[in-house]
């Protein structure tokens, strides 16, 4: 049912082609991350936020406006931000699994008339959505499963209304450089976009490190520059920027909490930029 009009039929279901083989290890893992204790739904449903202390710094008063929220996964962040006060939340992913959970998940937070799930690929979301939002939100491992920024940079452009507003909050590009080997926080890929991609073979996963995934991804790595260039390229007036020695998850096992669903290295270790957010005006 299409409950916000400017939804055109026919969505859902076509991916980029180079997107393909993350569309199989997000339909895989999205249900072992629904019963994971770090996604925790039934803390989140008797009301525990979803939205850690940058993005609500980020994204701002949210009540009464239109949001747009990119890559929702499950959906508790596009839920959140309706629990936080939002007319209206429209919440996108490519992953048909994904999209069938945060529907249901919706149903039981009682949101469920505030809250639109479209299943798209990000980069065709303008093919398939017209309406125009208040804000643009995305978080937390989005870019680096995109294989076009330019697009993406188009696409939010095209569904923000004039003076309308683009929040990130992501992991940092020089964070994605590094892996855990043998102890040792190792450099193990390049800072600067390569137009191939890496291509990430099967491994235990992020949120369930008991559950190895049986699908390999393919990613692609973003620098700073590459986003600022992004959304400048599309009428998108960058007005904020700040980095940050935090992340939404600890892929090391060495850090430590820093607030609700942050974490930091522990002290004494040299500190790298984790994550950064972003805030740019559709002129
Ligand atoms: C790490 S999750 C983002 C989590 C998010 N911050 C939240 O609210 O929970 C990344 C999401 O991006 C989605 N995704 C990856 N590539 C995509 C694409 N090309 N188009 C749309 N969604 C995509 C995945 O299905 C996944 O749900």
């Amino acid at each position: 049912m299409t409950k916000f009009s400017p939804t055109l039929p026919g969505g859902g279901g076509e991916v980029f082609p180079e997107h393909e083989p993350n569309l199989k290890w997000w339909d895989e893992v999205t249900p072992v991350h629904v019963a994971s204790r770090m996604y925790d739904v039934p803390a989140f449903l008797e009301g525990k936020t979803a939205l850690d202390r940058l993005e609500l710094e980020w994204l701002g008063d949210v009540r009464g406006k239109s949001v747009l929220h990119l890559q929702c996964h499950f959906g508790k962040s596009t839920i959140e931000i309706a629990r936080q006060g939002a007319a209206k939340v429209v919440g996108v992913d490519f992953s048909p699994v994904a999209i069938k959970e945060a529907r249901k998940l919706a149903e039981l937070s009682g949101v469920a008339d505030r809250v639109e799930f479209i299943e798209s690929d990000v980069l065709k979301l303008n093919e398939v959505h017209v309406e125009k939002h208040d804000i643009v939100f995305t978080s937390w491992g989005v870019i680096t499963w995109l294989s076009d920024l330019n697009r993406w940079g188009e696409v939010i452009s095209k569904l923000l209304k004039p003076d309308g507003r683009f929040v990130i909050v992501e992991i940092h590009p020089v964070f994605m450089m590094y892996e855990l080997e043998e102890g040792n926080i190792a450099r193990k890929f390049g800072y600067f976009h390569c137009e191939e991609g890496v291509e990430l073979p099967p491994a235990p996963d992020y949120a369930d490190k008991s559950y190895v995934t049986v699908n390999a991804t393919h990613e692609w790595q973003w620098s700073l520059a590459d986003v600022f260039r992004a959304l400048m390229n599309h009428n998108l007036r960058i007005t904020k920027f700040e980095e940050y020695p935090l992340c939404c998850f600890d892929p090391f096992g060495i850090m430590v909490p820093s607030g609700e669903h942050l974490y930091m290295l522990p002290p004494g270790e040299p500190e790298i930029p984790m994550s950064f957010a972003v805030e740019a005006l559709r002129q």
